[in-house]
């Protein structure tokens, strides 16, 4: 497994750079995340396992490719997952959903969590936790760490940017779980923010700040 994979189609490099306009409204920056979105979830779901079922098409019958196993969840880690989670979960409607609540304090820019609610039977689901930030890997790696803790055993972690720093830290703590993202930017500022990045996610997507 690759742990870390970048999806540098023309399609999704251009509604990404389009996102990174600090000029891009809010209600434009939503679409394009739920765009992106669709096209991320092709990626990382490329391994899903699969099965065969006999149907009758108009002209015969085949033994068509079907998805199988149990369902998977989507774990959106609170606020700024909540954009890829609307966009992942209309590709795969029958999916459970789980939530991750984890702030970042700004000063210590360590992982705070405040809720924690995911499907049953974790440990026999493919589980994609998305978050489109991947900065200092801090909560990132908390949120599979309580994943974990919860049974998951086969994660995959979706985020829209990724910054070394964060690549890293996932790395080191959970070498397991594979890395999908449209980019791997430069690095970090001061602040914990992605550089060249689009800013604070959740701001650019809920128009707050
Ligand atoms: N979270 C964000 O929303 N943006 C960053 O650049 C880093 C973390």
């Amino acid at each position: 497994m690759n742990h870390l994979t970048i999806v540098d189609h023309p399609l999704v490099q251009h509604k990404l750079s389009v996102m990174r306009r600090a000029s891009t409204p809010s209600n434009q920056f939503r679409q394009l995340l739920r765009e992106i979105s669709h096209l991320l979830a092709y990626e990382v779901t490329r391994d899903l396992p699969m099965t065969s079922e006999r149907i009758e098409t108009p002209v015969c019958a085949m033994d068509a490719p079907m998805l199988d196993g149990k369902k998977l969840a989507l774990v959106s880690i609170l606020r700024a997952g909540n954009g890829l989670l609307d966009g992942v979960l209309e590709l795969i409607p029958s999916a459970r959903v789980g939530f991750v609540g984890l702030y970042r304090d700004e000063e210590t820019l360590e992982p705070v969590q405040y809720y924690f609610k995911v499907p049953e039977g974790m440990d026999e689901r493919m589980v994609i936790a998305v978050d489109p930030m991947l900065a200092t890997g801090n909560s990132s790696a908390a949120a599979i760490d309580l994943l974990k803790e919860s049974g998951a055993k086969n994660i995959k972690f979706l985020c829209l940017l990724a910054a070394p720093e964060g690549v890293a830290r996932m790395k080191e703590a959970h070498p397991d779980v594979q890395i999908v993202t449209a980019s791997l930017d430069e690095r970090l500022d001061e602040k914990g923010y992605i550089v060249p990045g689009l800013g604070d996610a959740g701001d650019r997507m809920f128009g707050t700040k």
